[in-house]
């Protein structure tokens, strides 16, 4: 007979230990965003409640911001990188087919032997990252896992396309997660509706580019009414959902950050979930842009920056986007 073969041992629970930032420099407004589409600033406020956004320089890429947001983490965290055993980097605007923007930020922050790996579930990839990293920790595979939302959107929009022009934008939100003797992060409620497939999706694959002798280059194109009924009428359920398996009401929530889609998306759910008005609502988006997997991460850092939240308190997450896809956890916050 052969030997038994060792099976992983991980913590107990897994928590959100630290959070960090990189907001790019470049302030872009709405009246910048109207010169190449047919719009205006009050439109834009009224419809989408941003204001202003950020947009990458040439030098700011999705491995340079996820590095910089990364740094800031571990360091609020009290950790080196060598303590780091996981890099998840959510994305969808890597522009690198391969290698990953996790193994880019490997060797950028200092820890090039640390596992590496980009997650592709567009908005919702920070939600699904969270889960995974807790499963990573709990399952013997990480002590520490660094997990970043990273975007430089603009790189993929079309400036003249009104649908998306004044929505996308750019930035880096990271958290470290690490073991925990009490339960932190709730079990995920995921899930999606491929049969959606073309709500949110690419104007044009790389293949098909080569193909059109690169004629057009690929942006990412959505059906705003289509994605904006979705969001509104399942992520409630999911939201239920999730608080529900977390073992929580509304009531024993300090915050709810939902993916930063649409500032009207954001208000339809704070009023179908009822939530009480000693929840801090996250409102990142108006000065911050639609940041798809930042803009969880991005989010939570300025509220617990700015001491709109506290550590130890409870905060729903949902993210929610392309695929479609979602995923949705109750955390306790760092
Ligand atoms: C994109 C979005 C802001 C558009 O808002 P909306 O209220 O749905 O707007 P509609 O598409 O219904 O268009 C309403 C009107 O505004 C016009 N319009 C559309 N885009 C416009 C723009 N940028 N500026 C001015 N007018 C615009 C339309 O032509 C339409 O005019 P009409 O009534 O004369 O036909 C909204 O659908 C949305 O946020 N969707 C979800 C987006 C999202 O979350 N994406 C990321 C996925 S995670």
């Amino acid at each position: 007979m052969s030997a038994p073969i060792k099976a992983p041992e991980g913590a107990p629970f897994a928590r959100i230990l630290a959070t960090g930032s990189y907001r790019p420099s470049r302030v872009v407004t709405n009246d910048e965003i109207c010169q190449t589409i047919d719009s205006s600033d009050e439109w834009i406020r009224e419809r989408s409640g941003i204001t202003e956004r950020r947009w990458a320089g040439d030098d700011e890429t999705v491995a340079t911001m996820s590095a910089a947001a990364a740094e800031k983490a571990l360091a609020a965290a009290g950790l080196a990188s060598q303590d780091v055993d996981v890099i998840i980097v959510a994305t969808c605007t890597h522009p690198y087919q391969t290698p990953s923007a996790a193994s880019e930020v490997a060797s950028m922050i200092g820890v090039p032997t640390a596992a590496a790996v980009d997650i592709s579930a567009a908005c919702a990839g920070f939600a699904y990252g969270l889960s995974m990293a807790q499963d990573m920790i709990r399952g013997g595979s990480a002590g520490h896992v660094l997990l970043i939302g990273a975007e430089k959107l603009s790189a993929f929009t079309d400036i003249y396309d009104r649908s998306t022009a004044f929505i996308f934008a750019d930035g880096a939100g990271a958290v470290v997660v690490g073991p925990s003797s009490t339960p932190a992060i709730s079990p995920v409620v995921w899930g999606g509706d491929g049969d959606q497939l073309q709500a949110i999706n690419m104007t044009q694959n790389w293949v098909d580019f080569k193909a059109n002798g690169f004629d057009i280059f690929p942006t990412i194109s959505m059906n705003g009414q289509q994605v904006f009924r979705w969001a509104v009428s399942e992520m409630t359920r999911v939201c239920r959902e999730s608080l529900d398996t977390a073992g929580v009401t509304v009531e024993d929530l300090d915050a709810f950050i939902p993916h930063q889609a649409n500032n009207r998306i954001t208000d339809a759910l704070v009023r179908a979930l009822e939530l009480p008005d000693s929840v801090a609502v996250a409102r990142d988006i108006i000065t911050t842009g639609n940041t798809s997997a930042a803009s969880i991460p991005l989010a939570m850092d300025r509220m617990l920056a700015s001491g709109e939240i506290h550590q130890g308190g409870n905060a729903l997450l949902v993210g929610f986007g392309a695929g479609l896809v979602f995923a949705s956890e109750v955390v306790t916050l760092p």
